[in-house]
């Protein structure tokens, strides 16, 4: 049954920010079992991820992989199955000695998330791995599987003894999203992990925390003086978070159709990226001190109406990606016809604390839009006073400073300058840090950090249930009132959005960024 919950206060920097060895972790002796394993992501990202980890030595010596599923595959058939997503998807180039030592320690075990049986050989095979490759009792179980799902994975983990560590050995879930559809739903979802798993073994997957640009802003905010002092309300108008993709969804109809956009990708990675943007500095970079301050600024969110004036959703109609023809969302293959799922989304929240008060944050993401951007831009206020003629500034806008979390990843600070000349005319510029050019290091990608940090039980780039159950809170209201109120208004495919979405920033004198 459940273990006791005892890492609630372990004193380790996850984040090593002030780690003076720089010595990379290596994970200790382990093994993962993966549910799900012939899906997309597994196949795109998890399994080369898994490689790339070995590729960099950061996997023990015994690492073990089971792959469960319902094909009937032998070792050597998933053996392929996993060297072919290597050789297609992997960040680091492919060498034989490594693979061969991580094939070594790859199976298969054939069966259904309801087939006791199948969970019964699971359970043996973990039990031989543990005497023969030395994985010590301690292993991950990757939830790559619908939610509905769940239930039956983490009961039968329990039934057969497999969430249940001895002394001296850990068991994780490590769970993909989506957590529920609401508040109620991820709610009870969570009731039903925690009763097997305590929180501290439950590792949630928002793959944006573990992007380096989404580190970045605790560095940026953190570590530096100059960014501070005007990181409220006294000098930050409003608050832009873009995630806009060019992707569409084709081939995606079975997860996003009757989902949208704001269940997708606003719930989790955007709320994340608000909580780290708004956040107060947390006593240290401990999972609990970092889970402190992000609870807070959640509870204090909330979603600002008239709905029908501050929020926005579209559906993209066929267009032009570039030179490329492509479908609407209707015309995608296995969606509804007449489906009424959005693909664009856009809110308006504010913050109830001193440091924000007042201060709009505007969340937009989309798909086939314009261009894959994602980022984060502070608009500042106008200064006080300017003692210009209207003329000489008329160019010029808000300062801005600019998170780019992808792509060209980087910072940009936007101010006015001179033009050069005999007259005196002020303009935008940019002052650019771009991480490829001030490093030489390349990022490793979201899913190795997030895999490793769970092997290594680091679990502050981890959402918390509570952090996930708050931000569904902030968003629900919004999907009630969607859900009661028509469709979501369409927009051309390459373009940035319905017209709503500019209305609802014009309506208070603003405009969207065209990053
Ligand atoms: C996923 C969403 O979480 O993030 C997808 O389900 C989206 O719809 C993806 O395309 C984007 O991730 P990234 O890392 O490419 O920005």
């Amino acid at each position: 049954m459940a273990q006791p919950d005892t890492h609630e206060n372990t004193p380790i920097n996850p984040l090593r920010l002030n780690d003076d060895t720089r010595l990379p972790r290596i994970a200790g002796p382990s093994g993962l079992v993966i549910f799900g394993v012939t899906g997309d992501l597994a196949r795109k990202k998890l399994l080369p991820a898994l490689y790339d980890l070995a590729n960099r030595g950061l996997l023990p010596a015994g690492f073990t992989l089971i792959g469960f599923g319902r094909r009937e595959w032998s070792k050597q058939d998933f053996e392929g199955y996993v060297r072919e997503a290597v050789e297609k998807s992997a960040r680091t180039r492919f060498n034989d000695n490594v693979w061969e030592r991580l094939a070594e320690g790859m199976h298969f075990v054939q069966g259904a998330f309801d087939h006791d049986e199948a969970f019964d050989s699971l359970a043996q095979l973990t039990r031989e791995m543990d005497a023969t490759r030395g994985t010590a009792g301690n292993w991950a179980y990757y939830l790559s599987v619908p939610p509905e799902y769940f239930s039956d994975v983490v009961n039968q983990l329990d039934r057969t003894g497999m969430a249940t560590p001895s002394e001296d050995q850990w068991r994780r879930v490590v769970i993909e999203k989506p957590f529920g559809h609401d508040a109620a739903s991820a709610r009870e979802l969570n009731e039903v992990v925690n009763q097997v798993f305590p929180e501290s073994s439950v590792f949630r997957i928002d793959h944006y925390l573990g992007k380096e640009t989404v580190q970045n802003i605790l560095a940026l905010r953190f570590a530096n003086q100059m960014f501070e002092p005007i990181w409220n309300a006294n000098y930050i108008d409003h608050v832009q978070i873009t995630m806009a993709e060019e992707i569409g969804l084709g081939g995606r109809a079975g997860y996003y159709d009757g989902i949208g956009a704001a269940r997708d990708v606003i719930q989790n990675h955007l709320m994340q990226l608000l909580a780290l943007i708004a956040m107060e500095e947390p006593a240290s970079f401990s999972p609990r001190q970092l889970k402190a301050e992000k609870i807070k600024v959640l509870r204090a969110t909330y979603p600002v109406g008239p709905f029908d004036r501050t929020t926005a959703r579209g559906q993209y109609t066929a267009g032009w990606q570039g030179s490329t023809k492509v479908l609407g969302l209707r015309e995608e293959e296995g969606f509804d016809p007449a489906s009424t799922t959005e693909t664009f989304a856009a809110c308006t929240l504010q913050i109830n604390s001193r440091r924000w008060a007042g201060v709009p944050f505007y969340l937009r993401t989309g798909k086939r839009l314009g261009r894959r951007v994602t980022e984060i831009a502070l608009v500042l206020k106008r200064p006080p006073y300017q003692p210009f003629q209207a003329r000489q500034t008329q160019s010029m806008t808000n300062n801005a400073v600019v998170l780019r979390i992808q792509p060209d990843e980087g910072v940009l600070m936007r101010f006015g300058s001179k033009v050069p000349g005999s007259t005196l005319e002020v303009r935008d510029v940019n002052m650019n840090f771009s991480y490829s050019e001030a490093f030489t290091e390349k990022s490793p990608e979201a899913y190795e950090r997030l895999i490793l940090d769970a092997l290594l039980d680091e679990s502050s780039l981890f959402p918390t249930n509570e952090e996930v159950e708050y931000s569904w809170d902030i968003l629900d209201p919004i999907l009630n009132y969607w859900a009661d109120n028509g469709q979501p208004e369409e927009y051309e495919a390459g373009t940035w959005g319905p017209p709503s979405a500019d209305r609802m920033l014009a309506a208070e004198g603003r405009v969207w960024r065209r990053p």
